[in-house]
């Protein structure tokens, strides 16, 4: 695909607990998205506290159809105007991918129109390298975009990748254990809050003191850009013992703060360590927890120390969203990825940017 061929993209992504559905036109410079919708399933995986992927598989497939259906008729396009239909295939809960997949290849068929496998975390670098417009219709590529360095923060994943041109990424450094986000939620849930965790800790934090308690930064200053989160909330879930044990209430806001300082300073520290080892034009921080505001905070103030600029996804699509993968799969077909579709499977783990 030349760079200048305008491309209308179908963007189907189903990897986790979000049925994202986009239709996007443009080239890899300029995309605009025509709609996007977004089912959240948070309140059914409420009940349960944390996502049960059979449940959310069945949630994707009660309402891709009719949101497919939805989105091309906001969007005023029809399946004669789609040139390739892009799809998360990896990584996420494999019952839910498969549900995405196999639509995308139903309609690959019929349609006859490729399809666009789209790594998920390449959609999250995406939605941040992309500059989008003040309504966030209208996603631009700036000038000088390269090298990146991106921080992807998010319930299943914790990487830094450098990003050297389109389609060129070497991670960096990756979780040992527990992703970031999922240590927001893992901890939220200890303190007695409500699922997805991140948000919850963010309100509760409000009201308390970052520095009130002490907790270990696992890695910090470790000759590696790994990072760790599973020792961070089982010392928290000690202090929690601690003050039952003395028959004292657990000052939620203080330890909700005081975990979530702990957090940021990792991955602000990290981001620094890595800007240290080379030269990068801009940062890109996305993910779910790149919605989170202290972290944009700390790396904005980190980031102007240093003169580097900083990139985020625009809020509302730091979450999973179609039009990331939309964005991802018009520079995937640019770059010549493109598959017939009995070529795509859904794969849990794929090799890039496996962590
Ligand atoms: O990118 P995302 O929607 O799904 C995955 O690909 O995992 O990220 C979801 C994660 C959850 O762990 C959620 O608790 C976290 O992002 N999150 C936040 C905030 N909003 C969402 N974490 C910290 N602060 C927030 N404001
Ligand atoms: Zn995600």
């Amino acid at each position: 695909m030349n760079t200048r061929d305008e491309q209308t993209i179908l963007a189907i992504e189903t990897s986790c607990d979000e049925t994202g559905i986009a239709v996007l036109r443009g080239t890899r410079e300029r995309s605009e998205v025509l709609s996007h919708t977004i089912a959240s399933q948070v309140d059914v995986h409420t009940l349960t506290g944390g996502v049960v992927p059979e449940v959310a598989a069945r949630e994707h497939a009660t309402v891709i159809g009719p949101l497919i259906t939805s989105t091309l008729q906001k969007a005023q396009v029809t399946s004669d105007d789609i040139t390739g239909i892009a799809v998360t295939t990896g990584p996420g809960l494999l019952p839910a991918l498969t549900i995405g997949v196999t639509a995308a290849r139903a309609l690959a068929y019929a349609w006859r129109c490729p399809i666009v496998p789209v790594n998920h975390l390449e959609g999250h670098i995406y939605a941040a390298l992309m500059q989008a417009s003040a309504e966030e219709t209208a996603f631009t590529m700036p000038a000088d975009a390269f090298p990146a360095l991106a921080l992807i923060v998010s319930g299943g994943h914790t990487l830094l990748i450098r990003m050297n041109d389109h389609d060129t990424y070497e991670v960096l450094g990756t979780t040992r254990d527990d992703a970031a986000g999922e240590a927001f939620d893992k901890v939220a849930r200890l303190l007695g809050l409500s699922y997805p965790g991140g948000p919850a800790i963010a309100e509760a934090a409000l009201a308390g003191d970052g520095a009130a308690l002490s907790f270990p930064q696992p890695m910090a200053r470790a000759d590696t850009l790994d990072m760790s989160f599973s020792g961070l909330k089982t010392a928290v879930l000690y202090k929690t013992r601690e003050y039952i044990e003395a028959g004292e209430e657990i000052p939620v806001a203080d330890v909700a703060a005081s975990f979530q300082a702990t957090v940021v300073q990792t991955l602000v520290g990290k981001v620094e360590q890595a800007l240290e080892d080379d030269t990068y034009k801009r940062v890109l921080l996305t993910g779910g927890v790149a919605a989170n505001t202290v972290l944009r905070d700390k790396m904005v103030v980190m980031l102007d120390q240093r003169g580097v600029a900083l990139a985020t996804s625009p809020l509302p699509l730091c979450g999973d969203n179609g039009v990331m993968i939309g964005l991802a799969g018009i520079a995937a077909a640019t770059a010549g990825r493109t598959a017939q579709p009995t070529d795509v499977h859904a794969e849990a783990r794929p090799l890039r940017f496996r962590n």
